[in-house]
């Protein structure tokens, strides 16, 4: 049995005294204000157990991690159908990036990035009868706490500042992949973006995915095979185009957001969340992909 506790406050230590810590997301204003300061991380294994250090129970935005619970409510809806608005390749691009969604007629190249995760935005919209409480429900049943909210300040600030996502839903709509309008896609999506959880809680609500047991079937209402192929996305295409580096560095699914979060799994064993502000220049926390990698090289436990 390995020492969980001491390996995370010994990466916690680590990341606490790192001197370069990246570069706070300052694109959605609002975001701009988070101390880099912050670094938690937060481990959940299979048999249930938690453990955490540092800031690993504040809340943070977790941005494009929501990417992924949209995705499975969205497989969980309408099953396989998503695979014809949306495909499952990795981009090798940034997470924003627009031309290859022209140049591929209005099909995004995957769901984590925004273009594909705006068109599952618009199939939550088309499906939930009350798409933004019925979201904000399913997440906190997976997280089981109803303390989590979104923040309508960060969603405000980024449908002020959004001018590119704006860009990508009109594209989509001018190629008919996007059945509601762009005003109401891209608010019920900034909105999904804005949710605040801590590492605790995210390790909590992305548990169903390490998991091949009840909670799949129960709350997330998913096959193994979903899980297994949102793990397979997450692995190819959760770090934009640095999952390779992800890949390599680290050997665990995950996905990462601009407020600085990284949750990674790997099946059958852990959940683990990072949460460090900083970011790297692809817009990945530059602490959150060390103190993963220092995790699965210590424990040994990666997919590899
Ligand atoms: O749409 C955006 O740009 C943000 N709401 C989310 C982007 C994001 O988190 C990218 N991830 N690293």
């Amino acid at each position: 049995m390995q020492n969980f506790k001491a390996i995370l406050d010994d990466i916690c230590e680590t990341a606490k005294n790192a001197k370069e810590k990246g570069t706070v997301a300052s694109y959605i204003p609002e975001l701009a204000a988070v101390d880099k300061n912050n670094f938690g991380i937060h481990l959940r294994t299979l048999d249930g157990l938690d453990y955490g250090a540092g800031n690993f129970e504040t809340p943070f935005s977790i941005q494009s991690i929501s990417k992924v619970l949209a995705l499975s409510k969205a497989m969980a809806l309408i099953g396989e159908s998503v695979w014809k608005r949306v495909d499952v390749e990795p981009s090798g691009h940034p997470f924003n990036q627009l031309a290859l969604l022209e140049i591929e007629n209005g099909i995004p190249r995957n769901p984590l990035i925004n273009s594909g995760a705006i068109v599952i935005a618009d199939i939550l919209l088309s499906h939930l009868k009350n798409p933004k409480e019925d979201f904000l429900n399913y997440v906190r049943e997976l997280a089981n706490d109803t303390n989590i909210n979104y923040n309508t300040a960060v969603a405000n600030s980024e449908k002020n500042t959004g001018f590119k996502n704006y860009a990508a839903a009109n594209l989509l709509k001018s190629f008919n992949n996007l059945e509601n309008p762009v005003d109401a896609v891209l608010d019920f999506y900034f909105h999904q973006c804005s949710i605040e959880m801590s590492c605790s809680q995210v390790s909590k609500a992305f548990f169903f995915l390490s998991n091949k047991g009840g909670d799949l079937k129960k709350i997330a209402q998913l096959t193994e095979s979903q899980a297994k192929r949102i793990n397979a996305i997450m692995l190819t295409c959760g770090f934009y185009d640095e999952a390779g580096e992800f890949a390599f560095e680290v050997g665990l699914p995950g996905k990462s957001g601009v407020g600085g979060g990284i949750v990674a799994l790997l099946p059958d064993h852990y959940i683990i969340t990072t949460w460090s502000p900083g970011l790297n220049k692809k817009g990945n926390s530059l602490l959150g992909m060390l103190a993963l990698e220092q995790f699965t090289t210590k424990t040994k436990l990666s997919i590899f």
